[in-house]
């Protein structure tokens, strides 16, 4: 199997993206059971010997809020924070920038949202609240040489409101990079999105001033649409992708949010379209059985069951 997929190039696709892995902060975010601190730290130390380039570690949030990552603190200890190696946390106000101070964080990432009942459910804010609770936040951290990545969630559809308009996500979206946000994450948080959506989400924001270069896209596979999103991304120039491994994740204020994008089920089409990654997928397998072992069940990801012969 070491030669398959076999490579076939589109010469009309960048060469090489980057896989920004969420797997630990918002895959295990979302389970029951709250996951032991040193399992998460080998989860971070396998992912990082496996060749990810940056590893989302946990969340600065109120921790009657997300238990699973109420230890954030005791994690980042143990943890190399200054290493080659980006390990962001995610902050959504002062309190958890001060916290993410106090444990040496070096990059941080806000999350806002699209829609206005998300941004009550997710930050108990408003939509225009929410870039309050921010501004002070991305101030304070670009003044003390963090980097700065903005999420933005609901941005192909809310499961209280519906469709959300594109004009809305733009108009949130850069707003966030006006406060001084270097990347902007376009969250399907609920996996709704088609192909022709992310293609006109993307074009709309190009439209708009913001180059391809600011965007990610943070893909849910609730409807089994992930991947074909990517491609659409793809096509449309972009070279940032989030992803978890083994198809961990959710989010807890958004029942209808299941499963992110598995990062193996990436790593295998780029490896397919012979785009670079970096990422070693044996060893992104291996952690995932490994985490799947952890947690009690299998991996959702097609390509962690067939390359760990699990089916
Ligand atoms: P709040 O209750 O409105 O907070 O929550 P508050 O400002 O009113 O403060 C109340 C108390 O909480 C105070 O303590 C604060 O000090 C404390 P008291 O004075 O009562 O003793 N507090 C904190 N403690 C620790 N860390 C903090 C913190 N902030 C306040 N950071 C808040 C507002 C934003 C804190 C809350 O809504 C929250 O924590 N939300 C987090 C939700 C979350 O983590 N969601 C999942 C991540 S987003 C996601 O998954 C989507 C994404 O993947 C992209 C996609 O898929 O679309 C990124
Ligand atoms: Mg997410």
């Amino acid at each position: 199997m070491t030669d398959l997929p076999m490579i076939v190039k589109d010469p009309t696709l960048p060469e090489r993206i980057t896989i920004y892995e969420v797997g630990v902060r918002d895959g295990l975010q979302n389970e029951k059971t709250i996951v032991p601190t040193e399992v998460k730290a080998e989860f971070i130390a396998r992912l990082i010997a496996a060749g990810l380039p940056i590893v989302e570690a946990t969340s600065f949030v109120h921790p009657k809020w997300v238990p699973q990552l109420a230890d954030a603190a005791d994690l980042v200890a143990l943890l190399d924070m200054r290493g080659p190696v980006q390990l962001p946390v995610l902050v959504p106000n002062e309190r958890g920038l001060d916290r993410a101070i106090e444990a040496g964080i070096s990059h941080i990432a806000v999350f806002g949202s699209a829609s206005e009942t998300f941004a009550n459910k997710n930050l108990n804010s408003t939509l225009d609240g929410q870039f309050e609770m921010f501004e002070p936040v991305v101030k304070r951290a670009l003044a003390a040489d963090m980097t700065v990545r903005a999420y933005v969630s609901m941005c192909f559809g809310d499961p209280w409101e519906g469709a959300v308009p594109i004009e809305q996500v733009v108009a949130t979206g850069k707003r966030m990079l006006e406060m001084g946000a270097e990347e902007l994450s376009l969250g399907d948080t609920i996996g709704v999105a088609t192909a022709g959506h992310v293609t006109a989400l993307v074009d709309a924001f190009v439209a708009g001033g913001v180059g391809l270069e600011q965007l990610a896209l943070h893909f849910h596979d609730t409807y089994g649409q992930a991947l074909s999103n990517v491609h659409a991304g793809l096509r449309s120039g972009i070279t940032t992708f989030d992803a978890s491994a083994g198809g961990l994740g959710g989010c807890p204020f958004a029942k209808s949010a299941t499963g992110n994008l598995a990062t193996e089920d990436l790593v295998w089409m780029l490896n397919g379209l012979g785009i670079e990654h970096g990422v070693d997928l044996a060893a992104l397998v291996e952690t995932s059985v490994w985490m799947a072992d952890k947690l009690g069940r299998p991996s959702p990801s097609g390509v962690v069951r067939a390359l760990s012969g699990a089916e």
